[in-house]
């Protein structure tokens, strides 16, 4: 092939690429942007403490259909920056309500979990009608399309952990919000509560009434923190804990019996005084949340060269999906305790779900 034959192509493709670039049209072997790799980030407590506090003094609670209408603190991966998204899939944030202020009712596509990170049991959110107590370490469902908003008439904060899908519902282009219409006349624009407090968990615990039984639609649901707390601990006294996950439990979904949502699963795992997991690496990323202890994780891309991130006592922290990771727990006395959130249950849907243990 001659040089002015070299030559002649260069000139040809170059106007090929401008034609397909005029007409929306890309060639498979052209250059393109990819998805840049995830790194594990850590979001210490006393970095979110202070501004939630002060936002709370400055961030004025406003309507519904305002950007203010919640009080969240978004964990922000520095990778996804410009959209302030914890992940691709999830969002985790934090949400404090004083004394006094309630977040107004709204629903929305994107399903959400509260994890309570403060709170004495006054302050309670409502979904569809069902008044659900806050209280440190519950665990409260708002599914997909259910009226929610947040009430404090206590003395004391109310603190807790949001976790959305809000970006797999952006990915699908399904973001839709509703406000919270109100009683005709009336400027209150927060729900009645219409059920008994525990309504849910009657309907819905393990033990529960064989009447009425449940069409299969998502509903809120509640787990209490003392439920969890005690599964944990009849586990640990029992010795049954796993090399890879310590004592790993699922909240499973109350309807289903799959995972807590159909996006994504909630985990609580328990690390005894000095243990340690071994190595593993899966596809799905974790955002995690210390609920007690302090300890340390590994994570990273290679095994040799993962990063150590030293977590205490209320930190975030974020798994990348596919790096290898292990936690230790460095109290010789005292169990760690992490909740957590994976969007495992789409990649298993999907069938791209792999794992590998070391
Ligand atoms: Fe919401």
């Amino acid at each position: 092939m001659s040089a002015s034959d070299l030559t002649s192509d260069a000139v040809r493709l170059a106007a090929l690429h401008r034609r397909m670039d005029k007409n929306s049209l890309g060639g498979h072997w052209q250059d393109r942007e990819r998805s840049q790799k995830l790194v594990p980030v850590l979001w210490p407590w006393s970095a979110i403490e202070p501004c939630l506090m002060e936002a709370a003094e400055v961030v004025k609670l406003g309507h519904a259909e305002e950007a203010n209408n919640r009080r969240t603190i978004n964990l922000v991966n520095p990778s996804l920056a410009a959209r302030k998204s914890t992940s691709r899939t999830l969002q985790m944030s934090v949400q404090l309500v004083n004394p006094g202020e309630n977040a107004e009712a709204h629903r929305h596509t994107p399903a959400a979990i509260r994890f309570v990170v403060e709170g004495d049991g006054i302050g309670y959110t409502n979904v569809e009608g069902e008044q659900m107590p806050m209280e440190a370490g519950d665990l409260i469902l708002t599914p997909n399309w259910t009226w929610h908003d947040h009430v404090n008439p206590g003395k004391k904060p109310l603190i807790w952990l949001d976790v959305l899908d809000v970006h797999m519902v952006n990915l699908f282009d399904a973001m839709t919000f509703e406000s919270y219409p109100g009683a005709p006349g009336s400027n209150q624009l927060f729900q009645p509560v219409t059920k008994q407090e525990g309504d849910s968990r009657r309907r819905l615990g393990v033990v529960r009434t064989p009447r009425g039984a449940h069409d299969g639609s998502a509903l809120p649901y509640c787990y209490k923190w003392r439920d969890t707390l005690s599964a944990l601990e009849e586990r640990a006294a029992a010795g049954d804990s796993d090399a890879h996950d310590g004592i790993l439990l699922e909240y499973d979904n109350p309807v289903s019996g799959g995972p807590t949502l159909p996006t994504f699963s909630c985990r609580v795992q328990y690390l005894a005084p000095g243990t340690a997991t071994r190595p593993q690496r899966h596809t799905g990323s974790v955002i995690l949340h210390v609920v007690r202890g302090a300890g340390t994780a590994r994570v990273g891309a290679k095994q040799g060269e993962e990063q150590e991130l030293a977590w205490g006592k209320r930190d975030c922290f974020f798994v990348p999906s596919m790096d290898w990771h292990c936690f230790a727990n460095r109290s010789e006395t005292e169990p760690a305790i992490l909740f957590s959130v994976s969007d495992s249950p789409v990649l298993r849907g999907l069938g791209l779900y792999r794992e590998e243990k070391a």
